[in-house]
């Protein structure tokens, strides 16, 4: 039997990700975090094309996005993410690179940059794709669709302690501007914005545990 590829949208700290990792587990697929991608090109863009004030120029990046080459490599079952050989995954999560991803990500040329090789990860199947466009761009033909939600105070919760359980400092009330701030510019953005696919399954997880919400994602892709 071919394996399904699964697509994941929704807002920022709804949980896709970490619930991505267990469905890939239960069901044997590979997963795929998309947004990790965009805050690594955020992260190269900080370090190589912005000024002394942190402020990206962007044709700088658009000219030097050939020099990057991401990749995901397994850690003891964790994917960690290499950005030109180096591992990036506690940079991608610091407020620096959560305050400048979403002007990165609205960036057609990055957008174009990174939609071909998520493409082609899914051509054999046997994928879970977490992201904003999955399953509106991405994987249009994709065997399940899910769009995760969850009230702003419950997803600021979530974030400010992922955030404290990765030893980063934070302030509640910056990361639930953050959020609204992200969601909105992912929301209004010309390219692929963040949008429910027609034929999504909506699941709203306020109330809901991560492993909640994983039976009930679960109980359709068997029921399908
Ligand atoms: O899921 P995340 O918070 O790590 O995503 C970081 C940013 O990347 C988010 O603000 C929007 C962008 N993103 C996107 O535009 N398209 C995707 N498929 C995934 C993420």
């Amino acid at each position: 039997m071919k394996k399904p590829v699964i697509a994941i949208d929704g807002y920022s700290s709804t949980g896709k990700s970490s619930i991505s990792k267990v469905i890939a587990d239960k069901l044997d697929l590979i997963h795929l975090d998309t947004g990790a991608l965009y805050r690594g090109v955020t992260w190269f863009a900080l370090q190589h094309c912005a000024d002394e004030n942190g402020s990206i120029n962007l044709d700088q990046l658009f000219s030097s996005l050939g020099q990057i080459e991401l990749e995901f490599k397994n850690d003891e079952g964790e994917l960690v993410l290499y950005l030109n050989h180096a591992d990036i995954s506690k940079q991608i999560r610091s407020n620096e690179v959560s305050d400048n991803v979403s002007l990165v990500a609205k960036q057609k040329e990055v957008r174009d940059f990174l939609l071909q090789s998520q493409r082609s990860l899914a051509e054999k199947g046997g994928i879970i794709m977490d992201g904003r466009d999955i399953g509106t761009v991405v994987l249009p033909n994709a065997d399940f669709k899910f769009f995760l939600t969850a009230s702003i105070d419950e997803r600021t919760k979530r974030r400010y302690n992922e955030l404290l359980s990765l030893g980063i400092e934070a302030d509640e009330q910056q990361v639930k501007e953050n959020l609204i701030e992200r969601d909105k510019i992912d929301s209004e953005r010309e390219i692929a914005p963040l949008k429910k696919a027609d034929d999504a399954i909506v699941i709203d997880n306020t109330h809901l545990t991560k492993k909640e919400t994983i039976e009930v994602m679960l109980s359709y892709i068997v029921k399908i």
